[in-house]
Parts: structure tokens; C-alpha cells; sequence
């Protein structure tokens, strides 16, 4: 069985006030029958994770290396210290902006892995690769790169976030969305066995809003979402977390 996640990445938004977002969300679903994961920026994860809410507070990015001289970035243990317990890895949108590689999101799931996060990584082609028919051969292909020896269900949630949906107003068809989900548990299957790969986390991202959360959410083979510009309001992100509430 499952637990359905409703993942909330708020990107580079948000500042101390936007703690009362999460007090609303967590008075509205006091005892969310999935699991809430909310990923603000770094310096707001100690004080999410201060307001003893039943959620779960996650990172956007960690480095992949073990402490040191890297002006800029945050270590995992850091992340994991102020009270994280997920960190997103993969993202697109870090991907395209830092270039990062399979190789890099590899390592930073692993050094997540070390720090005792759990890494939510990401895949997803862009529009290009769609129209051409290589989706499914361009997520194997990132999730072959991008997820390191010795996932499990525990340690590991895997996002599909075609990049051409994220912020545009778009998603694919639902015949797609589980055609890619099915896709991917078959290629974790083949690298982690049957009976891990029907445990791990599945999770859709782009453009989930209130009005498609639960349509999206009751497909086969989708395990939630990681929901961008609607975590950012209570009133969008309260009937997401109902949806995956089930
Ligand atoms: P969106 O972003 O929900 O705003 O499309 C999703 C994401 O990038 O994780």
C-alpha cells in the first residue's frame, strides 16, 4: 500500500510571513490521512519545522558533497539538522538553470540518502523530446542516471514532471500521465525488483491544481504530486492535500 504525498514546492517564494500559510493548511487538515510534505526555500525550513504542524518540511536542492568549501550551498546534514526530512533532487528547473547532469542528481540523492533524507528525484522530458515520441525512452534514460544503487521505498520518491507542464497552464492526457508512471515503476522494477519497485512513490507534478488534483491523483500508478505555484496559498494547496486525502 501506498500513502498517497502531496509535495508542495514553493521555488524561490516566500518569507517568514508565509509560516501562516502552513498554520491555515495544518488547521484545515489537522490529521491528513497522506503525507504533506512542504518545500520552502532553505532559510524557512527551521521555521516550518517550529510550528509542530503534521507536516513534513523538505529541501528544493542539497550538494552532493560532504561539507567543505562551497560557497553558496547547503550541505544535506545542514538541511536535515534544521528539521527536513525530504529533499528534492533533479528538479528541471535545476537542471536547466546550474546544468545539472544524471550524474550529479545521482550523487546529491545519495549524499540526501547519507544525511537521512529522503530524495524526491525528478525526471521529466521537455516539449521538444515529447513531440518527437521520446518521452518514455528520455525518462529510462534519466532515471537509469539520476537514481543511485540502493533506492528503496524508504529512502526514495521519484517525481514525473514533464518539464513543458510545470507553470504553463498544460498536462498531458491521462492515458500519458499513466503511460510514464507505468513506465517508470517497470524500469524500478528491472533495477530494484518487483516487490521494492511496487513500493516506491510515484509522484505527478505540473500544473496540479484544485480542479485536476483528484483526477490526477486517482490514475493508476500516481502516488501524488509535487505541486508548484498552487502550494503557495492555502486555499489551493487545502483541497490538493484533500485530494491525495483521498
Ligand atoms: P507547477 O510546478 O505546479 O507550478 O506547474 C510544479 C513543479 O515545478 O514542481
Amino acid at each position: 500500500m501506498r500513502r498517497k504525498i502531496a509535495a508542495g514546492n514553493w521555488k524561490m517564494n516566500g518569507t517568514r510571513a508565509s509560516a501562516a500559510v502552513v498554520q491555515a493548511l495544518a488547521k484545515a487538515h489537522p490529521a491528513p490521512g497522506c503525507e504533506v510534505i512542504i518545500c520552502p526555500p532553505a532559510p524557512l525550513i527551521p521555521i516550518l519545522t517550529g510550528l509542530q504542524t503534521p507536516f513534513a518540511t523538505g529541501a528544493q536542492d542539497c550538494h552532493a558533497n560532504p561539507k567543505g568549501a562551497h560557497t553558496g550551498d547547503v550541505w544535506a546534514e545542514t538541511l536535515a539538522d534544521c528539521g527536513a526530512t525530504a529533499v528534492i533532487v533533479g528538479h528541471s528547473e535545476r537542471r536547466a538553470d546550474h546544468g545539472e547532469t544524471d550524474a550529479t542528481v545521482s550523487a546529491k540523492a545519495e549524499a540526501a540518502w547519507r544525511a537521512g533524507l529522503t530524495a524526491i528525484i525528478c525526471v521529466g522530458e521537455t516539449e521538444a523530446e515529447r513531440d518527437a515520441g521520446r518521452t518514455l525512452e528520455v525518462v529510462a534514460r534519466q532515471l537509469a542516471g539520476s537514481v543511485p544503487e540502493g533506492a528503496s521505498a524508504a529512502n526514495t520518491v521519484i517525481a514525473y514532471e514533464p518539464v513543458w507542464a510545470i507553470g504553463t497552464g498544460r498536462t498531458p492526457q491521462d492515458g500519458d500521465i499513466t503511460e510514464v508512471h507505468g513506465g517508470i515503476r517497470d524500469r524500478l522494477s528491472a533495477r530494484l525488483g518487483a516487490d521494492t519497485a511496487a513500493l516506491v512513490r510515484v509522484i505527478y507534478g505540473g500544473w496540479v491544481k484544485p480542479a485536476n488534483a483528484a483526477a490526477i491523483f486517482a490514475l493508476d500508478d500516481v502516488d501524488g504530486g509535487l505541486v508548484g505555484g498552487a502550494s503557495l496559498k492555502a486555499e489551493d494547496f487545502g483541497p490538493i492535500i484533500a485530494a491525495a486525502d483521498g
